[in-house]
């Protein structure tokens, strides 16, 4: 049934306490719900009261202490209704049964590794017990954990720890755990195993002192030190940049490997995969380190944009994860660099979100109808809402935006709100009517801002003429002009901005040009000579821009633009221009060469000494094949994508091997390892050198390649290097994965890229290893991470051999999404939309691709997710 935003309703009941009991079984775990109800006050006396369920099993139920009689309600695995509640508060106590041991969809309470714990966002709290499962219902819980002592020493739950104890004539223990802020059940959680724990101490600005605890399996202690200096560094800049300060006494973390996304923000109790916690310079990269550090900022940052301050609704998904995402980015930009971040951040929303937004699972940064909510912890809520937010800081300056940001803290604080009720909050401090902005949470569909320019000499005049339009998409059949605030800048021949007498035609604040309309003309005056345009400064705006660039002009702003996002944005552009143009050589006929202008930009940006390492290494890092699928748009050829783009890169490392050599050489730091961006951004840059290196022809092109694999101290360099021999099909190939197993096979983590490097293997023999790896004794298949370094980084990362023009790829990938459906929904549901572009390839492919998605759709007991996805991408 579609769920709607217009049709919500405010519940009819409040349940203000709860009081849980749950008596861990590995099979057989009791759960003892008391609840406080009471009617809302508009409500009729007598309304029935329905729980949602989902799975349950009903053991006993008593309403004020009285059984309740049969007639007096009705129960199944999926809801509890009693009929005639009385009209005064009453307390309702139900007991539940549920099987953790055998909960393989990781939602509600489940085991892991032997470790019990929960995942209760979006609707898992029902798989523990009846209740009204909707983020508007907001409770005080008191939690008691019961277990045996010797399998769970740690008993954790949210809020702080009241009580301990043994229970008398039994080997068993319980933990009283009291949470006094409301929360939703979403943000229910509770934890028991034998873990270890790795304690610290945070202090807030008002001196109060917070135990901080991460727990993980024994011997994995030595691994946490960077996700608690990244904890200690969020708190700390939650404070000084947004004042907010924590509200308990404990903030506990508990890793565990089997887990279905990154991390969740439970109220005291985060629960991570452990992939964004555990971290050593031996299994982790800089990229893990860094990923770390933002993710456990984040679901920190959910403390007050999240767990303080809700959401009203499952609509309103990006009023916390919009939010905090954005708070996470700056978090990580003031940690490293703001440039090397914002390039990373809209590399990732081009991959993932603009193709969402381009495709048929295309939805509103806030949906208005879904099936399944699952399904919508997309790129459009997270990172799209993300840069919704960034849009807003821009369109009212820093001071307008925290001035209203400070009032949504203080006016909602406790309560389960809106996308309106936030944006009111900046229009009651600035004064700034933000109706129109809000269609950026309506409208789905990226925007594209045509541009044309002219000058003149005569007048000095320089004009231009902008327009925006929405391309169609699924459901949306027309679109209102948006607010786009376009930051720019008119570059002069010395590279320094001009600037203007007076400019007409649009509303400019700064360096910031408001579009509000769906065209502008635009004229600056007093501008001396002709000037060139560098528009979308910093990407601000999630945006296509259509603007025919003289080559020339491109290759200035690749040289010159004091903007560093434009100026790596320019070597992009041209490195994407001619890669769609050899894509389309080669699909008429025979593979063109690249033109000496393109290869000889990437030789400047190699030699020039003013650029910081991580940049560099980001603006020589070509367009992927996904990015340029989607530049091309349609009849996508994915092998000639791949071909255009080893031409390119083939040519830039046989014009610039010496100079690669040197660089791959002289960046690549010495010491021991430190993950701090600075020399993490030394090592891009030696890595990147090296990649060009390898296909450079070069008579020690192969041994260098092997030689910086085999003696890697580090994990970024080993999996660099292996990558490498790997993907290039390189001598020593087998062998270094043969060496990299030996030496990490008792490491999930590190077996995990094992896996990914192999599955994103271009070539025809990818598929059959991919097929020898399900029975490798460390494949997987009820593991989360493990299922998507193998099945998830061949279809989103291996576009080749995922598009086959056999269709084998495509199969293989469907039949892996119908079983894995059977166990766990949620990660079959994702591994499917990695169909979601297939409208855009070839016809061949795209038959073939259809009928392998046809094939999913015609199975009869999907789950309520996968179902979802294949109806939406089918239609
Ligand atoms: N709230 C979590 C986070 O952003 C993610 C939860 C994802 N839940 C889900 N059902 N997919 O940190
Ligand atoms: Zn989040």
């Amino acid at each position: 049934p579609a769920i709607r935003l217009e049709d919500y309703q405010p519940p009819v009941y409040r349940i203000e306490k709860v009081h849980l009991t749950v008596k861990l079984d590995p099979a057989e775990t009791e759960v003892v719900a008391t609840l406080s109800v009471a009617r809302q006050a508009d409500v009729q006396a007598g309304t029935p009261l329905v729980l949602d369920g989902d799975e349950l099993s009903l053991r006993e139920l008593k309403l004020n202490g009285e059984v309740l009689p049969d007639d007096g309600y009705t129960v199944s695995p999926d809801k509890l209704e009693i009929h005639a509640p009385p009209s005064k508060p009453f307390d309702l106590k139900i007991t539940t049964q549920i099987n953790p041991e055998a909960n393989t969809k990781l939602m509600g309470l489940y085991r892991s590794s032997g470790t019990y714990c929960t995942q209760c966002e979006a609707e898992g709290f029902r798989r523990i017990t009846y209740f009204l499962d909707r983020p508007d219902v907001l409770a005080i819980y008191t939690t008691r954990v019961e277990a045996p002592k010797n399998d769970c020493p740690v008993l954790l739950a949210n809020g702080n720890l009241m009580e301990k104890g043994d229970i008398d004539g039994t080997d068993r223990h319980y933990a009283l755990w009291h949470d006094p802020h409301p929360k939703p059940a979403y943000l229910f959680a509770l934890v028991a195993g034998n873990l270890a724990q790795v304690p610290d101490r945070f202090t807030t600005a008002s001196d109060k002192k917070v135990d901080l605890n991460i727990y993980v399996e024994h011997g994995n202690e030595g691994l946490c030190s960077w996700a608690m200096d990244s904890l200690k560094r969020s708190m700390k800049w939650d404070e000084d940049v947004f004042g907010r300060e924590y509200d308990l006494d404990v903030f506990n973390i508990v890793a565990v490997s089997d887990f279905n996304m990154g991390a969740m923000e439970n109220k005291g109790l985060n629960i991570f995969n452990d992939k964004y916690v555990l971290a050593d310079p031996e299994t982790a990269t800089d990229q893990d380190y860094a990923n770390i550090e933002a993710v456990i900022a984040h679901e920190y940052f959910h403390n007050w944009t999240g767990n303080r301050i809700t959401c009203r609704d499952w609509f309103q998904l990006c009023l916390k994860e919009g939010l905090t995402v954005f708070r996470d980015q700056e978090f990580t930009s003031d940690m490293r660099s703001r440039p090397v971040k914002r390039i990373t951040d809209v590399r990732l929303l081009k991959t993932h979100q603009f193709p969402e937004d381009a495709g048929p699972l295309a939805h509103p940064v806030r949906p208005r109808v879904y099936h399944e909510i699952n399904n919508f912890y997309t790129a459009t809520v997270y990172e799209k809402g993300a840069e919704v937010v960034r849009m807003l800081k821009t369109v009212l300056g820093d001071e307008g935006f925290h001035k209203g940001l400070d009032l949504y803290f203080d006016r909602h604080d406790g309560e389960a709100t809106t996308i309106e009720a936030f944006l009111t909050c900046f229009e009651d401090t600035t004064g700034t009517d933000l109706s129109q902005f809000a269609l950026w949470y309506e409208q789905a569909g990226t925007p594209v801002v045509s541009v044309a320019s002219a000058y003149d000499a005569d007048r000095q005049t320089y004009s231009l003429s902008l327009s925006q339009e929405i391309p169609p998409v699924p459901g949306q059949r027309s679109s209102k002009p948006a607010v786009i605030p376009l930051r720019f800048g008119l570059l002069g021949p010395d590279g320094k901005d001009m600037h203007a007498t007076s400019a007409s035609g649009i509303k400019i604040s700064g360096d910031v040009l408001l579009m509000e309309k769906s065209r502008h003309e635009i004229t600056f005056s007093g501008i001396s000579s002709q000037p060139v345009m560098s528009l979308l400064r910093a990407f601000s705006a999630p945006v296509r821009i259509d603007q025919k660039f003289a080559t020339a002009d491109l290759q200035f702003l690749a040289a010159r633009d004091n903007d560093p996002f434009n100026r790596w944005q320019a070597v992009q552009s041209l490195a994407m221009q001619e890669l769609v143009r050899l894509t389309g050589t080669l699909r008429h006929g025979k593979l063109g060469a690249p033109a000496d202008g393109v290869v000889s930009v990437f030789g400047a940006v190699l030699n020039d000494q003013n650029l910081d390492p991580a940049l560099k290494a980001l603006a020589l890092t070509l367009p992927s094949e996904a990015d340029i699928a989607q530049e091309i748009g349609k009849n996508v050829d994915p092998d000639a994508i791949l071909a255009a783009r080893k031409q390119l890169r083939q040519a830039i490392a046989r014009q610039f091997h010496g100079a690669l050599r040197a660089a791959a050489l002289e960046f690549a730091p010495r010491g021991d390892y430190s993950p701090d961006a600075e020399t993490a951004g030394k090592r891009a840059l030696s890595n990147r050198a090296a990649y060009y290196y390898a296909v450079s022809n070069t008579e020690d092109a192969a041994q260098f390649t092997w030689d910086r694999f085999s003696s890697a101290d580090n994990m970024t360099d080993r999996l660099a290097g292996l990558m490498l021999l790997v993907h290039d099909h390189m001598p020593g190939e087998t062998a270094a994965l043969d060496l990299y197993l030996s030496r990490h096979e008792k490491s999930s983590l590190a077996m995990d890229k094992w896996f990914m490097v192999q599955a994103t293997a271009p070539g025809d023999g990818t598929l059959a290893t991919i097929k020898s790896l399900f029975s490798h004794p460390l494949y997987d298949a009820t593991n989360p991470n493990r299922v998507r370094a193998l099945l998830q980084s061949f279809a989103t990362g291996n576009a080749t051999q995922f598009a086959r023009p056999d269709g084998a790829g495509f199969e293989l990938v469907a039949e892996s999404v119908l079983e894995i459906d059977k166990r766990n929904p949620q990660v079959a549901s994702r591994l499917l939309t990695s169909f979601r572009s297939w409208r855009a390839l070839d016809a061949n492919r795209c038959a073939l691709a259809e009928s392998a998605l046809m094939k999913i759709s015609s199975c009869e007991d999907l789950s309520r997710d996968s179902r979802d996805i294949i109806d939406r991408t089918l239609q």
